[in-house]
């Protein structure tokens, strides 16, 4: 496991903001289990809890099972995309759940992986896929997509400003030789960004996020897990996500300043069911890791915390937007 550590991020105050809804037992589902850092603490932290733990990633999942061998009766697997809150629950038995925990993004075993492609730092093949059963890769997208898909890829997921420089130079070198490898992409993309473009870091960080984005449909399975894990939490129970850059984040807070600000109609005596608050802010504004925990653990340095606490009945057609 040392080869492959994680450092959970801000795991001291996520457990202190679930422990009102966990605290007496019941059910939380960690939607992104990854190596198990988090779903350790909490159920070391609350003896009466049981975690259902859903990761995509079957490796995560085999490692993560091993670690929390001691807690076996009090944890379950369940290889999924984490919209799947409904099949995760049913493995365990239940059909509510007293909290659900988002930890988006890439796991140090998948960031460090020689074989699995998302850091453009590293000569491996680019894949980029979570779960090495899926269709597409990376490498699909770059040698497929035309011109204008990979430009609209890099500027929506990515926020690249040299979005049509980057896609052109990738279609006119992938007409003589496939791309096939990180450091292949990286190496294009640094030629196709000018001296401006450098400013903000090494100019392929934003091309490998969008392509990670786009090769795992994350925003859409987030907007999906959102919305099933609202439904699936029982009142007083709370949602904790821990994004990492401000396209996750803005998906999170409007999905929940939706549920706690729902629009009133204008002019209606009484406030309608659909229209009543089902959601309250625990956090305000999002939270961010302390100078400490940035300087011991880099990856906690763009992490953007917020939580909501189910109050009340889900209007039927309600769902998470972008
Ligand atoms: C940042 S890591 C979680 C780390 C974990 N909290 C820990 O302390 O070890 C994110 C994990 O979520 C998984 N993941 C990301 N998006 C997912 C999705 N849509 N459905 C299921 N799993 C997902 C990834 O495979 C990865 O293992």
């Amino acid at each position: 496991m040392a080869e492959f550590r994680h450092d959970p991020v801000l795991l001291d105050r996520i457990t202190d903001l679930v422990a009102p809804a966990v605290a007496g037992g019941g059910l939380l589902v960690d939607a992104t289990l990854g190596l198990g850092g988090h779903t350790e603490r909490l159920l070391r932290e609350f003896p009466a809890l049981h975690v259902v733990g859903i990761d995509r990633d079957p490796e995560a999942l085999a490692l993560a099972t091993a670690r929390l061998a001691d807690f076996a009766p009090r944890f379950t697997p369940y290889r999924a995309v984490f919209d799947d809150i409904p099949g995760a629950l049913a493995a365990a038995g239940a059909d509510s759940t007293r909290g659900v925990l988002f930890d988006l993004g890439v796991s140090s075993l998948q960031l460090d992986s020689d074989a699995r492609g998302f850091a453009y730092s590293r000569e491996t093949s680019l894949d980029m896929r979570m779960d090495s059963a899926d269709q597409v890769t990376a490498a699909d997208v770059v040698n497929e997509y035309s011109t204008e898909e990979l430009a609209r890829v890099f500027s929506q997921y990515g926020e690249e400003r040299f979005s049509h420089r980057i896609a052109r130079r990738i279609v006119r070198e992938r007409d003589t030789t496939p791309i096939v490898t990180t450091t292949q992409l990286a190496d294009l993309v640094a030629a196709a960004v000018p001296e401006q473009g450098r400013r903000r870091g090494h100019p392929a960080k934003r091309v490998f996020q969008a392509l990670r984005i786009e090769v795992n449909d994350e925003l859409g399975a987030l907007r999906r897990g959102l919305t099933a894990a609202v439904r699936a939490t029982a009142p007083g129970g709370r949602i904790v996500v821990l994004a990492y850059h401000s396209l996750e984040d803005r998906i999170v807070k409007r999905a929940f300043a939706a549920g706690a600000h729902p629009p009133v109609p204008p002019g209606l005596p009484v406030v309608p069911p659909d229209a009543r608050p089902f959601l309250r802010l625990v956090t305000r504004g999002a939270e961010r890791p302390d100078a400490a925990e940035v300087a011991a653990n880099p990856r906690a340095a763009s992490a953007r915390l917020r939580v909501a606490e189910v109050i009340g009945p889900v209007p039927p057609a309600w769902q998470a937007a972008s």
